[in-house]
């Protein structure tokens, strides 16, 4: 029986590996411009920092965590007994807890600094129902600034995901950027009650699902993929109409200055965002060729209590992330080419290839040039000269040198273009020059 990759989980074959490299590069471009510098955490935390991070009545945290158990521990587990909370390790859903939990850690924002602007990309990991660009182990990019809670930081995040966005060549036209303000501790909490109190009038048109959600958490309730729900939904109480006067004072700055960057939005109220940690400005993309139902290609906001909920001192947060495969699906739909073609300088082809010392010069050759900074490759099966001829032409070789005894015994090679033909002997020493 063949093993394959587990449910829900995907092998980046050497194009689409090669695209991420990219994908990541052009990222981190892009958001290096705006002041953001990388850092990297582990795939694993204590599971304790996504449920008082992310919130225990998230389905991300409630349903969708893989969590890991040493050998030890599940043997301690199995045996009845009980382990430790910070033997409990989960794989990282998201970025965001592990940044915030390391910036408190190591005091990456001391009080009175610049904002600490982070960006990040890897593997997260939710036990989601797979299906097409929804996995159970993802790649995302991200960023987080922590430290500064003024509508500018909002703003230049936005800028910079639109920016990216276009860098990496998704159709302006295809794409659509959502945003939202989620208010604070100041005016959520009664709103929250106004939404659970519609809700409760309208309990007989809403699914068993957003009923639970109306006592924990109602506003998990605009989420639902129920049209029933979704229609009843739609006439709630909305957050833009209950915002206290800071909170809404910060949507109109932030707005303000997406309106004065000429960046096209529009406001929906309904977004809520699956993780609990959000304050004030929620955003996200989506776009709809190529998607099916799971359209959101990046999605961010402010967490202004974050810091807190893991340990910290106040630190008003705001990031985003973005998905690496849904990214690739939508440029895919756009007909965009994901991974430019292999390139290969020059293809080191023997003639005579039977001969020692013919295989041996190639050899040589071949590491000459890859030392000098090109690249280079030669056969490695004994293949005819015809066969080799093709080898090359399917790496897309510039140039193929031809080595066979009577060229080595002058101390040449014979230097073919590929595009024009021509062929000129060239003396071993040189082939690097006649490369440049
Ligand atoms: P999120 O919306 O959960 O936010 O995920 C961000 C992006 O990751 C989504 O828009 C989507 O493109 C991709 N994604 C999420 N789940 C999956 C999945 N199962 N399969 C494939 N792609 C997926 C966050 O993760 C927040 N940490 C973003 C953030 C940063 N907020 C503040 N700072």
């Amino acid at each position: 029986m063949t093993i394959n990759a587990p449910e829900g989980t995907k092998d980046l074959l050497p194009n689409e590996a090669k695209f991420w490299n990219r994908f990541k590069q052009t990222a981190f471009d892009v958001f290096g411009r705006y002041g953001y510098v990388p850092i990297e955490t582990p795939v694993m935390e204590q599971t304790e920092l996504f449920v008082r991070g992310i919130g225990e009545a998230t389905d991300v945290v409630s349903k969708e965590m893989f969590t890991a158990i040493s050998g030890e521990n599940l043997k301690r587990l199995l045996d009845g007994g009980s382990i430790k909370s910070k033997s409990r390790l989960s794989m990282r859903p998201e970025g965001t807890a592990g940044v915030v939990r390391a910036a408190v850690q190591h005091d990456l924002v001391p009080q009175g600094a610049a904002p600490a602007k982070l960006m990040y990309a890897g593997q997260m990991f939710r036990a989601e129902r797979p299906q097409k660009g929804r996995l159970r182990q993802f790649n995302q990019v991200g960023v987080e600034c922590l430290g500064a809670d003024a509508p500018t930081i909002d703003a230049e995040a936005i800028i910079m995901l639109m920016r990216f966005y276009r860098e990496i060549g998704i159709p302006e036209g295809s794409m659509r950027l959502l945003v939202n303000s989620m208010g604070c501790d100041e005016c959520r909490p009664a709103y929250r009650e106004l939404v659970r109190a519609y809700m409760n009038e309208h309990a007989d048109e809403l699914c068993e699902t957003c009923m639970t959600r109306a006592e924990i958490n109602p506003l998990r309730a605009f989420d639902c993929k129920n049209p029933g729900c979704a229609a009843v939904m739609e006439n709630a109480p909305k957050i833009t109409d209950h915002l206290c006067d800071s909170c809404r004072e910060h949507y109109e700055a932030v707005r303000a200055l997406l309106d004065g960057a000429g960046v096209a939005y529009n406001q929906d109220p309904k977004l809520v965002r699956g993780l609990d940690y959000y304050t004030r400005t929620v955003f996200e993309v989506q776009v709809d060729n190529g998607m099916g139902s799971q359209n959101a290609i990046g999605g961010g906001g402010r967490y202004d209590k974050l810091a807190e909920e893991v340990g910290g001192r106040p630190t008003p947060g705001l990031g985003f992330a973005l998905g690496f495969e849904r990214c690739a699906l939508a440029l895919e739909a756009a007909g965009v080419e994901l991974a430019p073609a292999q390139q290969c300088d020059l293809f080191v082809a023997c003639a005579g290839a039977d001969a020692p010392e013919v295989r041996n010069a190639a050899f040589s050759l071949v590491q000459q040039c890859r030392d000098a900074g090109f690249s280079c490759e030669m056969d490695h099966q004994g293949r005819s000269l015809k066969s080799q001829f093709k080898l090359a032409d399917k790496l897309g070789a510039a140039k193929v040198a031809v080595l066979g005894p009577d060229e080595l015994a002058q101390g040449k090679a014979t230097l073919r273009d590929m595009a024009t033909h021509d062929e000129t002997l060239v003396a071993l020493a040189d082939v690097t020059a006649a490369l440049r």
